[in-house]
């Protein structure tokens, strides 16, 4: 089997997924939420990506991406504390070795969201002992896949997590409390660190990163207070977590995908677009330039970037092309203006579970119907297949018009 043999493409054209939004029959924190009814359904069968996975690389290969980003779900890897199914670690095995037969460089993903219940059970991240249990189970994944897989990501936006589980409290554990999620906040960081540490000892060429979500904040009215929040929500969203890791990244993965508007009124509150606006079905604002002004003010270290997620919630497959032209012809902008971005993954490959949001938004190149499992390649595909052949070998890149 093929290892990494430093083949270094001038761009990695990727899409990307997650394991609990695509693989069908998991078992883990978020399905205990589920089940509770937390959320708008179940993730059931998702896309049967577990059984379909080859069908579904195919579709790669049509499109003609030279990578791919997927997450490994630590809820199968290790059920019960200290206990490695190896039969799923052969599964992912195979799956990036046939990635690499295909030409196409896995990114991997070592947690999007999902936690085992026995981690569950005991506090989660929160729990003093997690780092261990994270590299532990970071380790015997990384010794697994071994110098097949030389990009990975720890923990997918880490921010989002602390917002939606422990801010907000829409997302499990659902537990509210703000000094709680400041203590998060400084363990994920160490999480990190040390999940840093154990994959570049066991695989000292391998990138290792994470994706952070950012958001472009503009003021919603001029005064002092809105211009402020702004400020402070770019610095606490988008800059803080991404210096506290500082040095402890070799690539800086950013997931774009709107702007939001920062209003104060007896608090902080993110606005997510104003009325007459170009939106996807989740309201999200369709703002291709919020990307650069974002790119423009983050601490990115001098280290490369990835843009490792971006995408749209439509049905609508011109709004689709739109928004990926628009998104691309920004990234080629930022190179120009000396941004070394490396890669871009859309979000999504396929159609797939949009966590609370449930089955209704469709984010895929590739559409699923979930009654019969049968997949269509979208048009927005077949232009971003398009885009990605007139760019062979180029840096920067270039969005050909029409
Ligand atoms: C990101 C998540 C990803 C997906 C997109 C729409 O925040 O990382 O799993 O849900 O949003």
């Amino acid at each position: 089997m093929a290892a990494w043999s430093g083949y270094w493409p001038p761009f990695l054209w990727g899409a990307a997924t997650s394991s609990h939004q695509i693989e069908g029959g998991q078992n883990n924190d978020w399905t205990d939420f589920e089940d509770q009814g937390g959320g708008r359904g179940r993730s059931g069968l998702a896309a049967d990506h577990w059984h379909r996975w080859r069908e579904d690389f195919s579709y790669l290969r049509t499109l003609g991406l030279n990578s791919y980003r997927l997450s490994l779900e630590w809820s199968r890897i290790e059920p019960t504390p200290g206990h490695f199914d190896r039969s799923v670690l052969d599964h992912y095995r195979t799956m990036t070795d046939s990635l690499l037969d295909l030409g196409i460089i896995p990114l991997v993903t070592l947690h999007h969201f999902t936690l085992p219940h026995w981690v569950k059970e005991k506090g989660g991240f929160l729990n003093r002992h997690a780092s261990e249990w994270f590299v532990r189970y970071v380790k015997t994944a990384v010794d697994c896949l071994g110098d097949r897989v030389n990009f990975y990501v720890t923990i997918n936006e880490p921010m989002v997590l602390v917002v939606m589980g422990y801010l907000m409290a829409l997302w499990p554990p659902e537990k509210r409390g703000f000094g709680r999620a400041l203590y998060l906040i400084n363990r994920l960081s160490a999480i990190h660190r040390d999940a840093y540490a154990a994959i570049k000892g066991a695989h000292q060429k391998a990138w290792v990163g994470l994706a952070h979500h950012v958001i472009a904040f503009h003021p919603f009215t001029d005064t002092i207070a809105d211009r402020l929040t702004g400020r402070v929500l770019h610095y606490l969203m988008n800059q803080r977590f991404m210096k506290m890791v500082g040095e402890a990244q070799d690539f800086i993965g950013i997931n774009y995908y709107t702007r939001q508007y920062a209003h104060w009124s007896r608090g902080l509150h993110p606005i997510q677009n104003k009325p007459g606006q170009l939106v996807s079905d989740l309201g999200w604002e369709v703002y291709p330039r919020g990307l650069l002004e974002v790119l423009k003010s983050l601490p990115t270290f001098n280290k490369p970037i990835f843009i490792t997620e971006n995408g749209i919630a439509t049905r609508n497959e011109a709004l689709r092309t739109t928004y990926l032209a628009g998104h691309l012809n920004v990234i080629g902008q930022a190179q120009r203006l000396g941004l070394d971005i490396r890669g871009y993954f859309h979000w999504s490959l396929l159609d797939n579970f949009e966590w609370a949001e449930g089955y209704s938004p469709r984010f895929g190149l590739v559409g699923v119907d979930y009654a019969t499992q049968k997949r269509t390649i979208k048009n927005s595909a077949l232009i971003y297949r398009d885009i990605i052949r007139a760019n062979q070998g180029q840096y920067p890149i270039t969005v050909p018009s029409g």
